[in-house]
């Protein structure tokens, strides 16, 4: 997995020599359109890239753009792998454990998810505070050394979270923020799993973005959380849930958060 990743950084600092990314960004379903916001080079196929999955979901892409958002270079990942396609926690392992060696200091996770709080309505968007990992998995599995008992304490930087919160504002873009429970899908979840994770203090479901986390934090990579709120979860609504909807109603959102990401990766300074 070291040798894929070494293989991956070969691939782009030969068509990048110069370029080091500060910041990544994972972006989940529909929000490929961020590059078109920044100064792109062409995308790289995570085909070209040893160990970079290969997106099977629709909605996901698959390809790896280096882009200047003002004075930052970036690093957009657009296309992730999740639990539920092999059952590997550890998919995104290369592609997480490549970003940080090609140097970026931050990793800006995005998803989509089912909303508990009542006033989250589809379309809304929610910046994690924290997680609860109800899959039982870890990308670590099966590492050696200590470093594999990593630190969740402080898992979604204030610092970063800080940033957010204040360009929102500035936006007028209203940012829920809260827990985001993992699930490992593809089933969505029943009404009585909704329940407990609530009682639990998730404020959101969904099936991504927690193994990305883990491997960023095993990095020394500070992290940040987005969540588009495509549904009410489970129970919560008359609706029945479905991929469609997950697809459509993240539109609602991909304008404000691809300008809210735009803005942030452009003021982040460092
Ligand atoms: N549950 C899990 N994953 C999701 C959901 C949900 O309700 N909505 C979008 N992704």
């Amino acid at each position: 997995m070291i040798d894929q990743s070494n293989q991956a950084l070969a691939v782009i600092t030969k068509r990048h020599p110069d370029f080091r990314p500060k910041v990544a960004v994972v972006l989940g379903s529909g929000l490929g359109g961020l590059a078109a916001h920044l100064d792109a080079a062409p995308p790289i196929p995570y085909d070209a890239l040893p160990g970079f999955p290969k997106p099977g979901v629709s909605g996901h892409q698959g390809q790896l753009i280096l882009a200047s958002a003002g004075d930052t270079p970036v690093a957009l990942l657009e296309g992730r792998a999740h639990l539920y396609e092999d059952g590997r926690a550890d998919a995104m392992a290369v592609a997480v454990r490549t970003m940080a060696g090609l140097g970026c200091e931050a990793l800006v996770l995005t998803n989509a998810a089912g909303g508990l709080d009542p006033d989250m309505e589809p379309g809304s968007v929610m910046l994690l505070t924290d997680h609860l990992n109800f899959t039982g998995q870890s990308p670590l599995f099966g590492l050696p050394g200590d470093d594999r008992f990593v630190d969740m304490t402080q898992a979604y930087d204030l610092g970063l979270r800080h940033r957010l919160l204040a360009v929102a504002a500035e936006m007028d873009l209203p940012l829920h923020q809260g827990v985001y429970a993992w699930f490992a899908g593809p089933q969505f979840e029943t009404v009585a799993e909704v329940r407990a994770a609530g009682i639990l203090g998730a404020n959101a479901v969904g099936m991504s973005t927690v193994p990305e986390v883990i491997l960023a934090r095993h990095a020394g990579m500070r992290v940040a959380g987005l969540s588009i709120i495509t549904n009410k979860a489970a129970g919560m609504s008359d609706f029945t849930l479905s991929h469609e909807q997950t697809k459509r109603n993240a539109a609602l959102a991909t304008d404000q958060v691809q300008e809210l990401l735009a803005t942030f990766l452009k003021g982040y300074g460092g």
